[in-house]
């Protein structure tokens, strides 16, 4: 029943002037704009109590929603941050009234008790400026706490255009939507996080979607378990489009597995093989806790190649007893560590991408498609299930890769358009390739550490964030964190982050799919979204026939004028 239809009823029935079905019309009442109370206390380091209209019902707002408060002057966006159930009488909470009296019910509800919400103030604009600044200052008492509208939204994230794109809608406001900062998303290194289950791969599939299509960095993807490239199977079996579908002229498929890519249908544009004269000491640095290699080992790996030049491991591989017995004299190495070493590296020959002699330098090939504005998705095929060898090709890829960049970099002299294009490199496990005994040492840390500098950013896809080095997760710009439940990974995630500790609270409560917490540098507040589903409305959206983006999606990798433009625009916030 409508409001407005009660306001002065004919009538003497006080059922009339006080309908009972009123307290709990349920979430049909609950529309953008709508007011939920008033603020009644507060401070700004602990965040505003809110005192809620006797019409609001408690049961529908929700930790982690989004709601705004109406200042004189100003808008305060909020999060809201606990919940709870306060007495103007102290008495009642001993001695509660009768409520099989519908009469007494309606008296006491949102008078002598009633609901406070207790909300988070993380950003203000100001009616004049119209720019969304950091909070200084709170409203003063019983201004209005409304639900954020669509514009308020979009006022605070930016409307859906090239750069801005919606990864879905803020929590419980299904009609508005999350318009991401791309730009500022791969100008740092950007987490996903969240349990396993959680819809971590969905979201990153949507996320690089949106850098694809809008055309803002070129992607490289290391895809462990085929979630990227072709035909991606969800849990119920049914089928979702792989990058390569929703874009086939900007994504190539590079394999290890060529019988396994084929099986799924896909044709491989490139199969990836690596020379064992290829990898370095440093490769297996990164394989310690995988390989269970002790420090000596590695320094036995690191004597070895010195003595043997780029053949070592084939040569270590191969070594026979009476080899290892001549070694003795030759190395200052623990013989004992040697073939330790050796047992280890054994474990490579089941891996067929490893010969003796490539076919052709795979990771040359990678830059010639990336400097072509194309994405790469490399899939492991049965490899993925070897996190050994998943490792070992990530960072051997990834170290040549962000040299030949180093290398463009320094010759470019700063001049940008010589520079070249932004590189998103995408990880999954990434703890593995990042706890902090190996972090120092690899080739991903380096390019946490280093920011942007040299144009190439990750993309982490993680399960246990505390497994992540304290230094290289501070330098993590953007966090999307899906649920997590153990009390360190929490911790990890929200270290650095203002305001933590309210989120800790929302950040538990998540929904176990398709809910995250976006926070940090591509996002001027944090913000719970709903993520967007990715179904046959979501590739109609990015695939280029129904897109609304004013025709931003120029196919090929041609730069127009206006990228260029943008291109300098977010060089300059580095
Ligand atoms: N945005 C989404 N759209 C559609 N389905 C989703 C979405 N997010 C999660 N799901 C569902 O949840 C399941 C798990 O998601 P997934 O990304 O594989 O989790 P994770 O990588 O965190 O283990 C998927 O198989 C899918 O059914
Ligand atoms: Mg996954």
């Amino acid at each position: 029943m409508a409001l407005g239809d009660t306001l002065f009823p004919d009538s003497d029935r006080l059922d009339d002037w006080f309908p009972r079905d009123m307290l709990d019309a349920g979430s049909g009442l609950m529309m953008a704009g709508q007011r939920l109370g008033v603020v009644v206390g507060g401070s700004l380091s602990r965040g505003l109590d809110v005192k809620l209209d006797r019409e609001t019902v408690i049961e529908d707002l929700a930790v982690g929603r989004y709601v705004v408060v109406r200042g004189s002057r100003k808008r305060f966006f909020c999060m809201i941050t606990d919940i709870t159930l306060d007495t103007t009488n102290p008495a009642i909470r001993s001695d509660p009234p009768d409520l099989s009296d519908p009469f007494l019910r309606e008296i006491y509800a949102g008078t002598a008790a009633f609901g406070t919400i207790h909300v988070a103030p993380m950003l203000t604009i100001d009616e004049d400026e119209g720019e969304p600044r950091p909070v200084k200052t709170i409203p003063s008492h019983f201004m209005p706490v409304e639900i954020a509208t669509a514009e308020d939204v979009n006022d605070v994230f930016g409307r859906e255009d090239p750069t801005h794109f919606n990864v879905g809608a803020p929590l419980e406001l299904e009609q508005t939507q999350v318009n991401l900062d791309l730009r500022r998303l791969v100008e740092r290194s950007v987490g996903v996080f969240g349990k396993s289950g959680t819809g971590k791969s969905f979201l990153t599939r949507i996320l690089l979607a949106g850098i694809i299509k809008n055309k803002i960095a070129a992607n490289l993807i290391f895809d462990m378990h085929n979630d990227y490239g072709w035909a991606v199977k969800d849990e119920h079996g049914t089928q979702a489009k792989g990058l390569k579908q929703l874009f086939p002229g900007d994504i190539a498929i590079f394999t290890l597995d060529d019988e396994a890519t084929r099986r799924r249908g896909a044709r491989a544009d490139h199969v990836v093989t690596i020379s064992y004269r290829d990898i370095q000491p440093e490769d297996l640095a990164m394989l310690k806790t995988t390989l269970d290699l002790s420090d000596s080992m590695i320094d036995a790996a690191y004597e070895l190649q010195k003595k043997w030049r780029d053949g070592w491991i084939k040569r270590l591989i191969d070594a026979e007893p009476e080899d290892m017995d001549a070694l003795k004299d030759e190395l200052t190495s623990n013989m004992a560590s040697v073939q330790a070493l050796q047992r280890r590296v054994r474990r490579f020959e089941r891996f067929d991408f490893l010969q003796p002699d490539a076919i052709e330098d795979s990771a040359k090939k990678i830059l010639e498609f990336i400097e072509r504005g194309q994405s790469v998705v490399l899939e492991f095929g049965r490899y993925g299930n070897a996190l050994e060898a998943y490792i070992l090709v990530a960072n051997y890829l990834t170290r040549r890769i962000h040299s030949m960049y180093v290398e463009q970099v320094e010759k470019a002299l700063g001049d940008e358009s010589a520079e070249p294009r932004q590189l998103l490199i995408t990880i999954e496990e990434a703890h593995k390739f990042l706890d902090p005994s190996i972090a120092r040492q690899t080739i991903f840390g380096t390019i946490a550490r280093e920011l942007r500098k040299y144009n190439v950013t990750l993309l982490i896809v993680d399960q246990r964030p505390s497994g992540i080095d304290e230094e290289v997760m501070s330098q993590i710009g953007t966090r999307v964190t899906a649920l997590l439940d153990n009390e360190r990974d929490i911790a990890a995630v929200l270290t650095g982050i203002s305001g933590a500790g309210g989120l800790r609270e929302v950040l538990a409560r998540l929904d176990t799919k398709q809910q995250a917490i976006i926070m940090g540098h591509a996002v001027p507040m944090p913000v719970v979204v709903k993520t967007r589903t990715y179904d046959t409305e979501f590739y109609a959206a990015v695939s280029g026939e129904f897109s609304s983006d004013g025709g931003s999606s120029a196919r090929g990798g041609i730069k127009t004028e206006a990228d260029r433009a943008r291109d300098r625009d977010s060089r300059r916030l580095r």
